[in-house]
């Protein structure tokens, strides 16, 4: 007698096929809906969305472009009533205007700051629905934009520095705006942390800069030559790196909004070391400090971690996120080496498993900076802090397949770790595999899973192991835990992750290798199904699909850049949400299953 195997909890739902449809797919007996998409009001007295005629003070007042990370904060023990954050990472301005109205080559100036309003975040109020299931923004005064023309607060160790201080901003302390914000965390006090990520590619003329020290730290961190993409250096200076040097400076650090006090100062945290921060998740130390995990997206960079010096008070009143957040001002700033434990003969580049059968191994957090102390040689503290990447250079860090999301497990406290690929690895004059990161021309991206030791985030010692060598399971060099592969969902270029409560991990990707639409996907990380990879959605045509929340009731994700082809063209390859021939509207979609008697049910039970 061999009865059938449960399914894990939080898993139990028949896979959605790869696909090329232009809509959201979910499985069979689950609904779905658009929480809020592209142009609708957030700020209360929002004026309606018309893509025709787009104004900048109505862009500011409503939802911004191309969302990426979704935070989802209770205000009720049972979730039905929510803060909801969300990122609105950059601008595809061929797409945000109609083809008629845009010129690339010359934007107007209202064109410029419509796409400077549509960046940013969004706080919005959201009700989930007891009855018809999904979740519905409500007018609420939490309703906020934040832009880059918001004022940010400088905060920790590098705040004042000389290389922050503008004509614009003499002080070193306050900035106006965020942008490329990536993906983020929820902290355990009830604020958003942001990543900001490619902040370099809004800038001009960094190539103008002729103080070789200064050349080499714009160059280290790509900011922009030439004319920009945007060509917002026309319009304000501050983008134009050979009138405002110290500009890019103030971009690539953590942001935290407290989306519970729409009056707040955001912040910018110098402490968490400047770089482009995919995202930062919390988790709180054995002696109950605070530490911060975050990537640094780009080919052959690196994976951080902060440990604040003070310690958490529970909770998430206005005292105690005030306290948490001034945790993050002071601390150690770590980068992570990853050393593998198979000879290095037997990582051979193809995925191919060592002889001890796992792509596995122990690492080190190799501080960089304590407060005002350095571990650099050659790096003041200011200098770590503002030119991290340097800094890591110079310390043996490991050079990753592009860090994008990091985020400790609730259940079983380990942290785990998408590297989306990294098309360079191994080529000529770059770096070759190692055991972390173990494929030449990484086309599909990794999961990397390690332990703290003894469980504590505080710990300068771990030990790691790849969870997924992600592909098509039918080729050779793809690894799923080791189960088996002829059960599982193809999966490529893993980028933000998420748990459900039972501790399962939930994967949304960008950039699909394998000629399929992206998606939201599931694997258990423990048990016999450890590996069994599942897709629980599909996005439309071009989009990414970013997010992503799972709780009991709900999944929600966000559907980002819609319609984006290669080209770079203003025709649009999808027509989602709206449908017929209407622009794409990035947007948060929520799904839910339909349960018994017409009500929701649970989301991954039968
Ligand atoms: Fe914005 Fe690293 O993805
Ligand atoms: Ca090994
Ligand atoms: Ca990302
Ligand atoms: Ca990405």
């Amino acid at each position: 007698h061999d009865p059938k195997p449960r399914p894990v909890p939080g898993t139990a739902f028949d896979a959605v096929p790869p696909n090329k449809l232009d809509q959201v797919s979910v499985p069979d007996g689950y609904a779905q809906r658009v929480v809020v998409r592209w142009g609708d009001p957030v700020v209360q007295g929002a004026p309606r969305f018309h893509f025709t005629k787009q104004t900048a003070a109505a862009q500011a007042k409503q939802f911004g472009y191309n969302n990426d990370f979704v935070g989802l904060i209770p205000q009720d023990p049972l979730g039905f009533s929510n803060l909801l954050v969300v990122n609105h990472e950059y601008t595809t301005e061929v797409h945000l205007f109609p083809a008629d109205q845009y010129d690339p080559a010359n934007p107007t100036e209202e064109q410029v700051k419509i796409a400077w309003a549509a960046h940013g975040l969004s706080v919005l109020q959201a009700r989930r629905d007891p009855v018809h299931g999904g979740l519905e923004v409500v007018p609420s005064r939490f309703g906020r934009r934040i832009t880059l023309d918001t004022v940010f607060e400088v905060r920790g160790p590098a705040a004042g520095s000389k290389y922050l201080k503008t004509s614009a901003d003499p002080t070193g302390r306050k900035v106006r705006g965020t942008q490329n914000n990536c993906s983020g965390g929820v902290t355990p006090w009830g604020t958003v942390l942001s990543g900001e990520e490619n902040f370099h590619q809004y800038f001009a003329n960094a190539d103008k800069v002729t103080d070789p020290v200064a050349a080499a730290r714009l160059k280290r961190y790509a900011v922009g030559t030439g004319a920009s993409t945007r060509k917002w250096e026309r319009f304000d200076k501050r983008w134009d790196v050979a009138q405002e040097p110290q500009e890019p400076n103030r971009f690539g650090w953590v942001v935290e909004i407290d989306p519970n006090d729409p009056n707040s100062t955001p912040v910018k945290h110098t402490a968490l070391g400047r770089f482009k921060h995919e995202a930062a998740n919390v988790k709180i130390t054995a002696d109950g400090r605070v530490a911060v995990y975050s990537g640094d997206d780009e080919r052959f960079e690196y994976i951080y971690k902060f440990v604040s010096k003070g310690k958490y008070k529970p909770g998430k009143s206005a005292h105690a996120r005030r306290h948490n957040s001034a945790l993050l001002d002071e601390g150690t700033l770590y980068v992570g080496r990853f050393t593998g434990d198979s000879p290095a003969a037997e990582i051979d580049g193809t995925g191919k498993l060592p002889s001890d059968n796992e792509f596995d191994g122990t690492g080190e957090w190799i501080p960089l900076a304590a407060g005002n102390k350095s571990f650099v040689d050659g790096f003041t503290a200011e200098e770590v802090y503002v030119f991290t990447r340097q800094a890591a250079d110079k310390v043996a860090a490991t050079k990753m397949d592009r860090p994008e999301d990091i985020e400790p497990n609730p259940v079983n406290g380990r942290i785990y770790a998408a590297l989306t690929n990294n098309s360079d690895r191994g080529a000529a004059g770059k770096a070759g595999v190692d055991e972390a990161n173990p494929r030449v021309a990484n086309k599909n991206g990794h999961i990397l899973e390690w332990e703290e030791h003894r469980g504590d985030a505080a710990s300068t010692k771990f030990s790691w192991r790849l969870l997924l060598v992600c592909g098509d399971p039918a080729t050779a060099d793809t690894y799923f835990g080791g189960f088996d592969k002829t059960k599982v969902s193809p999966i490529s270029c893993p980028d933000n992750v998420a748990f459900d409560r039972h501790g399962n991990l939930w994967i949304s990707t960008d950039g699909n290798a394998l000629g399929a639409n992206d998606g939201l996907f599931s694997v258990p990380v423990t048990g016999p199904e450890r590996g069994h990879v599942k897709q629980f959605l599909s996005v439309p045509v071009g989009a990414e699909t970013c997010g992503p929340v799972v709780t009991d009731h709900l999944v929600l994700v966000a559907v980002q850049h819609p319609g984006e082809n290669a080209a770079s063209s203003a025709t649009p390859t999808s027509h989602w949400p709206d449908g017929g021939t209407a622009q794409p509207r990035p947007s948060i979609v929520s799904v839910w299953k339909k349960g018994r008697f017409g009500l929701p049910g649970r989301i991954g039970e039968r």
